[in-house]
């Protein structure tokens, strides 16, 4: 069973602080990369298998999608048996799309198995406007109509396939590199979209194609080039390891200083994390392909940090560093720049005694001897699992509420930490 905390009362989550960590961490699949994969299952005329799909609840509510649509979904052991073969909506609902920006990504390959989709304009973490125009102008270059009416983007083809086409992105969007991908495995002829995403979640949605005998090539690279063909076929596919959620076990590791391992991995997919690690004083040795040692230290230096599209510093890492750097020596900065509205974690982080001055969507951060347990709130996925890190580091107890965000992205996240020696547990809010 796939967790779902949507029909649990609220809780608090209590942390321990001071904690010191020690043992080793399996790391899960990769979020971003099921939820688009689980979209590209629609592509198939047949059935597919995913495995090592993490157990969260943006997994459960993509099922609720498919299943909305007509797929037939069965989950068993970490892995996903996709039946699309006939998908009998191409109309999304929006109680469902509002709960989770990655719905929205259903769109291109339903259009292209359909010829129309119905897709409502998404949600998501509150970290941003978020728009959709760059997913929709795509479809429009490969021959789609699109109308956006009452909050719902309607898109039917214009021909009985979509057209292969050029299609430039002005910003190197995950999502709609990712929507325009698969639209395109069953346009006719070719696609080059340029100024693409080159993140490893893209790679492992074009291999996941690739292995439904999708024609494409240039992934993880600026360009990518798609040939279309009439149909995909079933096919069996396990998910790379998540690197965020790794990076954040990193950070785990650094700010208690404690010392942990953690696999599988891919070292390459966190090198800008490593980097960042490195320099500020703590330890990262590769004792494997897919196995990392951190060690912590006692204290850190100070360093500045810009959120990039890939190979740069990842946003969704953002945070849990900035928790990392409240406890280091002298002035750090933290510059967001791939959403506008991604610090909301400052306010909470300076509740606990950090010392942050916002300018802009810079963050400045004045390093201090240590922070104090406080009761706080999640204000999104990745702000939650920094105030997880903060409280495990803190003098005293914090307790956090909002855990809903927490459980749409992290597996296990508290048993996973409790394995390794930290207190932290959930109880009900009680409200006073
Ligand atoms: C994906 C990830 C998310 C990560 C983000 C950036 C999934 C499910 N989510 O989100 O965890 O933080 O990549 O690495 O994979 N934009 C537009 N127009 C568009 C599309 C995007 O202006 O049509 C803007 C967004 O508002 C944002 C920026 O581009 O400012 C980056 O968004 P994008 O790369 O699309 O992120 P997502 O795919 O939503």
């Amino acid at each position: 069973m796939l967790s779902n905390s949507q029909d649990r009362p609220e809780s608090v989550l209590r942390i321990q602080g001071k904690a010191t960590l020690s043992g080793h961490v399996p790391i899960s699949g990769a979020k971003n990369s099921t939820l688009a994969i689980m979209a590209g299952a629609l592509l198939c005329s047949g059935s597919s298998r995913i495995r090592n799909v993490p157990a969260i609840v943006d997994v459960q509510k993509m099922i609720d999608i498919l299943r909305a649509v007509g797929v037939k979904v069965t989950a068993d052991r970490g892995a996903l048996d996709i039946d699309a073969k006939n998908i009998s909506q191409s109309h999304v609902p929006y109680d469902l799309v509002s709960q989770m920006r990655a719905s929205f990504f259903v769109i291109g390959p339903l259009l292209a198995r359909m010829g129309v989709a119905r897709v409502p304009l998404p949600g998501g973490c509150a970290i941003g406007t978020r728009p959709v125009d760059l997913h929709v102008k795509g479809l429009q270059a490969l021959g789609a109509d699109v109308i956006i009416d009452q909050g719902i983007i309607q898109a039917y083809c214009r021909q009985s396939r979509l057209q292969g086409a050029k299609i430039y992105l002005d910003f190197p969007s995950v999502g709609a590199t990712e929507t325009l991908m698969m639209a395109a495995t069953l346009a006719e002829g070719e696609t080059v979209i340029e100024n693409c995403a080159q993140e490893p979640e893209v790679v492992d949605l074009a291999n996941f194609c690739r292995a439904m005998g999708a024609k494409i090539r240039g992934a993880g690279t600026k360009t990518i080039v798609i040939d279309g063909v009439p149909r995909l076929h079933s096919t069996d596919f396990g998910i790379i390891p998540d690197r965020i959620e790794a990076a954040t076990f990193m950070v785990a590791a650094a700010i208690t200083r404690s010392t942990i391992t953690i696999s599988p991995v891919i070292p390459d997919h966190l090198t800008a994390a490593i980097a960042k690690l490195e320099e500020i004083g703590a330890k990262v040795v590769q004792e494997s392909s897919s196995r990392l040692r951190i060690e912590g230290k006692e204290k850190y230096r100070h360093t500045h940090i810009e959120t990039l599209p890939y190979p740069g510093f990842p946003t969704d890492m953002q945070a849990q560093f900035m928790a990392l750097l409240t406890l280091s020596e002298g002035n750090s900065t933290v510059k967001e720049t791939v959403f506008e509205n991604r610090l909301q974690h400052v306010a909470e982080l300076c509740r606990m005694g950090a010392n942050i001055k916002l300018q802009g969507n810079i963050a400045v951060i004045n390093g201090v001897s240590s922070l104090s347990g406080a009761p706080v709130m999640a204000t999104d996925l990745r702000a939650s699992a920094a105030l997880v890190l903060a409280g495990l580091a803190a003098e005293g107890e914090t307790q956090m509420q909002g855990l809903h965000h927490l459980d749409r992205g992290y597996d296990q996240l508290e048993t996973k930490l409790r394995n390794l020696g930290a207190k932290l547990y959930r109880q009900p809010l009680v409200s006073e």
